[in-house]
């Protein structure tokens, strides 16, 4: 029997070839992600979120996984073949794309588009063939009215109004929300144990954010699925997630539980995240930086990729990448700088010496 997460993502690394040079998008990150959980990747623009995705879907070409391993249910996903990988992406692994134009089809109703995705799902083996010889005209037509059932059974479930008619609705006549509602349908139409989202509700108004976060949150209680949430969001983030992934320069910063993340982040990149997002962040404004620019991606890191943007920063941070340490049995840490003990909204401690001579890495 399968052990181990649903997902596991080890020492990751993505580049692209530019005239420039390599651009290493992602560059070392681990995390897993486990059935019945929602995980957040959170980070600001270009910090590497949409690669990392692309990447455990083995679609981040033009870019190129050049070292680590994705591993899914078991399965190495970075020496499958292309039909092993078409056959996990149909069935075990949906992904919601950053921009939605690139997955809806216009000249296609919504619900054509989902009864095709439920149907790439359900074809069978035998299907396939009769589909080759092209005979099965009387299978293929109650096959296609299932499908189409279906099809409104998932807008429903996605709380579309009027399921049975909208579904006959071309996509540039579905408001932004429903758009994404329909996107979440036809990437539910495969009943997926992963469901992998970029940035699912970045241009929607609050209250819709709010209705499609919750139907995330009824998929991993109700159906069990592993989410992968994209933002730059920290509220989104908070409201949604178990836990959360720290990325920055495509590598991780920090990780563990939402609530000891955020409340108790360790890291100077993720505080410096949080006194943005509170302070000054309007609502849908996207994450800004107190100061400095995210490091050039051209060529890697040979140090803390934050280095030049952190006060804590010393000649240690430059010494090479900076490995992940354990704060506690789940929340990691990239950083060999940050004054833990010495902060008063740290939670942590980073193993001082008891009076006996022993050590601890207690919460305070
Ligand atoms: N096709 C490409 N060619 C070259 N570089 C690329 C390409 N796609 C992405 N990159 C670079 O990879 C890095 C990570 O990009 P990515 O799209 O993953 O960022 P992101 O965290 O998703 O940002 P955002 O919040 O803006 O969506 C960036 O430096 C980006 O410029
Ligand atoms: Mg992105």
């Amino acid at each position: 029997m399968r052990s181990g997460p649903l997902l596991r993502v080890e020492n990751l690394h993505t580049q692209f070839h530019t005239e420039r040079g390599a651009v290493h998008a992602v560059d070392g990150a681990s995390f897993t992600v486990d059935r019945g959980e929602i995980v957040g990747l959170l980070g600001e623009s270009g910090s590497g979120k949409s690669v990392t995705a692309r990447s455990v879907c083995r679609l981040e070409a033009p870019g190129q996984v050049v070292d680590g391993t994705i591993t899914f249910d078991g399965a190495d996903l970075t020496t499958a073949d292309e039909s092993t990988l078409r056959q996990i992406r149909g069935n075990d692994i949906s992904m919601v794309f950053q921009d939605p134009t690139e997955t809806l089809n216009p000249v296609f109703s919504v619900g054509e588009q989902i009864a095709e995705a439920v149907r790439v799902h359900e074809t069978d083996d035998r299907q396939r063939l009769l589909d080759f010889l092209g005979v099965p005209p009387f299978r293929e037509r109650s096959a296609w009215a299932d499908a189409h059932k279906r099809a409104i059974e998932l807008l429903e479930q996605m709380d579309i109004p009027n399921p049975k008619s909208r579904s006959s609705a071309f996509p540039h006549e579905f408001s932004g929300g429903l758009r994404q509602r329909a996107l979440l349908a036809i990437a539910l139409a495969s009943e997926p144990s992963l469901l992998i989202a970029d940035e699912p509700t970045t241009a929607l108004d609050t209250t819709t954010q709010a209705d499609i976060l919750q139907r995330f949150r009824a998929l991993r209680d109700e159906q069990d699925i592993g989410i992968l949430l994209i933002s730059h969001d920290i509220g989104v983030i908070a409201q949604t997630c178990d836990r959360v992934v720290v990325l920055y320069g495509g590598q991780v910063m920090e990780a563990g539980p939402v609530e000891s993340v955020l409340t108790a982040p360790e890291h100077p990149y993720t505080r410096m995240l949080l006194s943005c997002s509170v302070r000054n962040r309007a609502p849908g404004e996207r994450v800004r930086s107190v100061e400095g620019r995210p490091p050039d991606p051209i060529g890697g890191h040979e140090a803390c990729p934050f280095v030049d943007r952190c006060q804590h920063a010393t000649s240690m941070c430059r010494e090479g990448t900076i490995p992940m340490t354990d704060l506690d049995a789940e929340h990691r840490l990239a950083c060999v700088e940050a004054p833990l003990a010495d902060s008063p909204e740290s939670s942590h401690r980073r193993t001082p010496p008891t009076p006996d001579g022993g050590e601890q890495n207690d919460t305070m």
